[in-house]
């Protein structure tokens, strides 16, 4: 599944990522406390510009195992101002997760939840998912919430799931099925 790009949504536009686009992803990813809950270390911008790469070629899914990884692009600020996910965890389950991470100065306005939502919709609709799922460390409270705010449900609270910048850190998943998407629809 390759998506018609740019992906339109109310106030975003989601699409591959571009090289031009190093600097606003620089600008949030190499942030500590956008690094915070996740299981990576802050790059510097050579680590950046290779994560940029990588992203640069997950603009479709063709087998499971495999990810999208979209640039979110605010026309009002003229940015890059976050990045979405859609991994494809099972084709023959039809299984699929979700993720994102936005840069704090554009924290607060829904523009996660509305980018997020978009995966949601490809993940449900495009790619005929039965069942996704999105995780986070409890701590991570903006996360849980936009999960919540998506009508995601809250399925497993796992204890000391791994370590997390050196201490243990839980896990909470969260999920949504294909029906339950069709009812909130
Ligand atoms: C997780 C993350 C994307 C959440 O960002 P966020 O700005 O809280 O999420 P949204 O863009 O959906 O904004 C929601 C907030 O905007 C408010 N808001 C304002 N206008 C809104 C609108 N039109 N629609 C929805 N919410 C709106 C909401 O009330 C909410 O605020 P609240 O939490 O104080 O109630 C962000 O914290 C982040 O990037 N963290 C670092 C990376 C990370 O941890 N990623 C997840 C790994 S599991």
């Amino acid at each position: 599944m390759r998506p018609d790009y740019p992906l339109k949504t109310e106030r975003l536009l989601l699409r591959p990522f571009e090289e031009r686009d190093l600097d606003d992803f620089f600008a949030y990813r190499a942030r500590p406390d956008v690094q915070r809950y996740l299981f990576t270390e802050v790059p510097d911008r050579a680590a950046c510009a290779e994560l940029l790469a990588r992203r640069m070629t997950e603009d479709e899914l063709t087998e499971e195992g495999q990810r999208l990884a979209l640039a979110v692009y605010w026309p009002e600020a003229r940015r890059v101002v976050g990045d979405v996910v859609l991994k494809w965890l099972s084709e023959t389950d039809r299984q699929g997760e979700i993720g994102y991470g936005f840069n704090p100065e554009f924290q607060g306005k829904g523009l996660a939840t509305e980018a997020a939502g978009a995966m949601l919709k490809l993940g449900f609709e495009g790619l005929g998912l039965h069942r996704i799922i999105a995780q986070c460390d409890p701590r991570n409270e903006p996360s849980w919430r936009l999960m919540e705010r998506l009508g995601m449900r809250r399925e497993a609270h796992f204890r000391d799931f791994g370590i997390l910048k050196g201490e243990w850190g839980d896990l909470y998943v969260y999920a949504m099925l294909a029906e339950e998407y069709r009812t909130l629809k």
